[in-house]
């Protein structure tokens, strides 16, 4: 089990504008629908369809407000389809195996009449792994990284009231941006933002606290104001920098103009008085920077930042410093999938992830290769975890410097950021183009962030005349060891770290490699032929003091990348810990190396070696101690020292019982650990990483599930399969058991153990009480744990609206002193004669004229079948209302009324259009038309 920590479960992307009564950023996760598989867009052939096509807010199929979605799966983001699908040897090995291919998401919401006025932005954290985005049938955006998050603004387009806001989203994952799995899907966090008209845009604050050579603080703030409004707009903007309990430190205030549809930028400096607490990774101290924009008093908007206060740098010969204590870099390099949930991986599991890194002394993570989930960062900052962010796509041209720039306009106040990466291994690398194009990004780096370094991960070319380390701040080293020195000695000035090493392999609880059953020893013995055992890797990085220090390939395993092997091996055994998060013996070499502040021995393997008694097990001490003495049932079997960047190791003739480990720090004891031979599985247990979860429909965490002998030790052998029920307000939404050769099923009630151990996934409902989560296996007492769900805060959301029917597209006739033909055809090239209009705004004619509506429109195939009513929510003047040629009502009272007409069956799957015809005729006033939506409500 993990222990659980002191957390405070504080999500700044829910809480950072809460409080703030001038802007709400509401969730939009809840209840999208879902379509999986690509829905086909209508022919075009036609003049009108082609000339239609080509005009705003039109969009067709799955793309239109009225697209029949009704029987379209209904789920909450964030998603991750591919996680759901099968194993299938034929799909790609670096993906892991699973079909990817296209989806759909639609969703509607309504929006206040009030909200008319302000500024209303959409956002969307992350789509795998291109995206099409339209709203209310106009496309708004394309998106070519499924890493780099995107706003709409949505103002414009926006209606009110009861007319509903679509969004329909074509998400094509059969796109691949990574060699390794990247999941399909809205797999991140979307959102609704209402602010004022004037107002801070999206990462519109910058604040990043700096030293002067002098030693004093202060904290540079920049803020980016819009104005939507027709007036240019002066303003008072007030920056205040508050300390960890909240209270105010400084506060300074500026002025600005901000004019029409354009940004504004303000520039405030906080002198910081004395000296403030310091961000560090032993201590994460977090400031927050509130910025506040008045107009003549009235405030108009607020936001908050956190931000730390800590210095970095890199010396070219004595490698980093943290607030200028040298700080090696015991470095991990990451890809984003846990077990479970693919990439759609719940807010609390990033706490999780970085706990168990830091538990390991891992003090800097790389975000490989791409920009990382918003609330990874922030649980590096909390935590206290230095972050490599990485761009994915290297490019210097237009739309690829968006990504970058986007990257850093969100990522740069997170004072764990202290690294910024443009690539990694390219094979432009070592040539003057590579160079150019990285001189470009860097240069669009600086202006955004002069503050921290950037780097490229190379894996070639370093010693070629030119390439891209003429370019970089600080070199990045992906393997190429042999050129550590080499690389030193010629450019004595540039700072060296490696950006990735090690790539060793390791099955958790095998310790033997097996070709037969695909799995590979644990014993850091295996690795690939560009990287080295686990201890080689860094005993090569800790020798040079010149290098800043390495990022071990990998933290965790990852779907896809098998490598080493393939089919039916689905993920990557890289990793110190398996795709759980469950440490394999390299999580014991790295602590031994990497924590300097406690004692730490483990010894490896188990000790269940049943049917090999007599023969030599190799067993190993890890420790940062001075020596071990191991012992067999008591029996002493030699004290060892420790040998540098090594564990130690004895040759142990095999016989059940207990094999005991000391440790001694000049001859002192200072730690012990024990591993015994168990009996036969017994039972199941269940350990929760915490004990409660907060009920706000977000909290989530791993439960450790063990299989354990009648003594409750953990049998490193049993594979028993398990069956979950959760009932309450908490839900299984995965699992996982760190075999990279098992297919069981990632969702649904059932998972086999993985040498003794699975982890389920549980997150709460939106509720509060007392959730049981109960796991049972034949032949095993079962085991039940109760979970108590607190009443928490549910993160504000956008409810979702249930689809109806629209007819959203009429055309009107112009005026005409005679009663016009209601049959009266038009051609299907003349787009001149007749004017595009939709419900909602009325038509001006002179009083005592007519004029014709027509629409044709398809209704669902739920309302074909049953019939329904077509509903006119407001029609204005005198009407005779016509469909497909025959006359069925008449509205003779000329006042704004509703008006219901019966729409009877017709039979589904008809593909013939109906034709509803609008004769009208104004009073006085010369208004016709209808005022607001026209729906059709299928029968019962
Ligand atoms: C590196 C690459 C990683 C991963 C690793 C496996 O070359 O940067 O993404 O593929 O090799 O060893």
């Amino acid at each position: 089990m993990i222990p659980s920590q002191p957390l405070v479960m504080k999500y700044s992307n829910k809480t950072a504008d809460s409080g703030y009564t001038t802007r709400k950023r509401l969730s939009l996760d809840p209840r999208w629908l879902f379509h999986l598989g690509d829905v086909s867009m209508p022919e075009i052939k036609d003049h009108y369809a082609s000339y239609m096509n080509a005009k705003a807010g039109t969009a067709w199929g799955a793309a239109a407000p009225d697209f029949d979605d009704g029987e379209w799966r209904k789920l909450d983001l964030p998603h991750d389809w591919v996680v759901e699908g099968p194993f299938l040897e034929e799909e790609n090995l670096s993906q892991g195996y699973r079909p990817r291919g296209v989806a759909w998401y639609r969703r509607k919401f309504l929006l206040e009449e009030d909200d008319q006025g302000k500024h209303l932005e959409l956002q969307f954290d992350g789509i795998a792994t291109h995206a099409t985005v339209w709203v209310n049938g106009l496309l708004v955006h394309r998106s070519f990284c499924g890493y780099t998050p995107f706003q709409i603004d949505l103002t414009p387009i926006a209606t009110y009231g009861d007319q509903p806001n679509t969004i329909a989203i074509r998400v094509d994952a059969d796109a691949m941006e990574g060699w390794w799995y990247e999941g399909g899907g809205i797999y991140r966090h979307t959102w609704l933002v209402k602010r004022s008209p004037v107002h801070i845009q999206t990462d519109g604050v910058y604040a990043v606290p700096v030293r002067s050579p002098e030693g004093a603080w202060s904290v540079p703030v920049e803020v980016t104001l819009g104005n939507i409004t027709s007036k240019e707009t002066p303003v008072e903007i007030t920056a205040e920098l508050l300390d960890p309990e909240g209270n105010l430190i400084v506060s300074e205030r500026s002025t600005a103009i901000v004019p029409v549809l354009e940004s504004a930028v303000t520039k405030i400096t906080l002198p910081v008085p004395g000296a403030p607490l310091l961000w560090s990774v032993d201590t994460p101290v977090l400031h927050t920077v509130r910025v506040s924009v008045r107009r003549e008093g009235e405030l108009l908007d607020e936001a908050g930042v956190a931000c730390g206060f800590r210095t970095i740098r890199f010396d070219a010969d004595k490698g980093f410093f943290l607030n200028d204590e040298p700080l090696t870099l015991q470095g991990t390099c990451n890809h984003q999938d846990h077990a479970g949930v693919g990439v759609a991986v719940p807010d609390a599991l990033w706490d999780f992830r970085i706990r168990r890194l830091k538990e390991m002394g891992c003090n800097a993570y790389r975000s490989a290769h791409n920009q990382p989930a918003p609330e990874l960062l922030d649980a590096c900052d909390r935590l206290g975890m230095l972050v490599m962010d990485e761009n994915r796509n290297f490019n210097h041209t237009t739309e690829y410097l968006g990504q970058l720039r986007t990257m850093v306009r969100r990522d740069r106040n997170h004072p764990s950021v202290f690294l910024w990466s443009v690539f990694n291994e390219e094979p432009m690398q070592g040539t003057p183009q590579g160079r150019e194009m990285v001189r470009r990004m860097v240069s669009e780096v600086r202006l955004l962030d002069p503050t921290r370094p950037v780097t490229a991960a190379m894996n070639g070319g370093m010693n070629n005349a030119e390439g891209v380390f003429e370019a970089v701040d600080v070199m990045g080293f992906n393997y190429c060891d042999h050129a550590y020195d080499s690389f030193h000695a010629k450019h004595p000035h540039l700072p060296v770290f490696s950006s990735e090493d090690t790539s060793a392999f390791m099955t958790r609880g095998e310790y033997a490699n097996d070709p037969e059953r695909n799995v590979v020893s644990s014993y850091d013995s295996e690795f690939a032929s560009w990287g080295h055992s686990h201890r080689k890797a860094w005993q090569l990085i800790a020798e040079r003091p010149f290098l800043a220090g390495g990022f071990v390939w990998t933290g965790f395993d990852y779907r896809g990348e098998p490598q080493r092997l393939a089919w039916p091996s689905i993920s990557s055994v890289f990793g110190i810990m398996d795709t759980c998060g469950f440490a394999k013996t390299a999580f014991h070499i790295h602590q031994a190396e990497w924590i300097k502040d406690r004692p730490v021995l483990a010894i490896a393997p188990h000790w269940n070696w049943a049917g090999r008694e007599g023969e030599t097990i190799s067993v190993l001490a890890m420790t940062n101690a001075e020596e071990v003495a191991l012992f067999l049932n008591g029996e002493p079997l030699g004290r060892k020292p420790k040998p540098p960047f090594d564990f130690i190791e004895w040759a142990v003739p095999y016989a059940p019982g207990r094999l005991e480990a000391v440790a001694y720090n000049q001859g002192n004891k200072v730690a012990r650990t024990q591993v015994e031979t168990t009996g036969a599985p017994a039972a199941l247990r269940l350990e929760p990483d915490r004990d409660w979860l907060n009920g706000d429909g977000w909290d989530a965490m791993p439960v450790t599930v063990s299989v354990v002998d009648a003594m409750g030790r953990t049998v490193p052998y049993a594979d028993n399969s398990v069956t979950f029920t959760v009932d309450g307000p908490a839900e299984n939404i995965g699992h996982g058991n760190g075999d990279h050769n098992c297919h069981d099923p990632e969702k649904g009630p059932m998972r086999r153990v993985f040498h003794g151990l699975a982890q389920l996934i549980v997150r709460s409902k939106a509720a509060a009480g007392q959730a049981t989560i109960r796991a049972e296996a034949e032949g095993l007492a079962h085991a039940e744990l109760p979970l108590t769900v607190r009443h928490a805060e549910i993160p504000p959301f956008v409810a979702p609206e249930e689809s109806r029917y629209q007819i959203a597209t009429w055309v009107f006739s112009p005026p005409k002193s005679d009663r016009p033909d209601p049959m009266v055809e038009i051609s299907e090239a003349d787009v001149n004669t007749w004017m595009s209009v939709t419900p909602g705004t009325l038509q001006e004619m002179p009083p005592g004229q007519w004029a014709v509506y027509r629409a044709r429109f398809r209704p669902w195939n739920s309302i074909a079948s049953r019939g329904g009513e077509i509903v006119f929510s407001t029609l204005h003047g005198r009407a005779e209302i016509w469909l497909n040629g025959i006359k069925i009502t008449e509205k003779s009272d000329p006042s704004p009324a509703p008006l219901s007409i019966p729409l009877p069956p017709y039979g589904a799957g008809s593909s013939s259009d109906r034709v509803l015809t609008l004769l009208v005729r104004p009073e006085a006033d010369g208004r016709v038309g209808m005022a607001r939506e026209v729906s059709i409500v299928s029968n019962p």
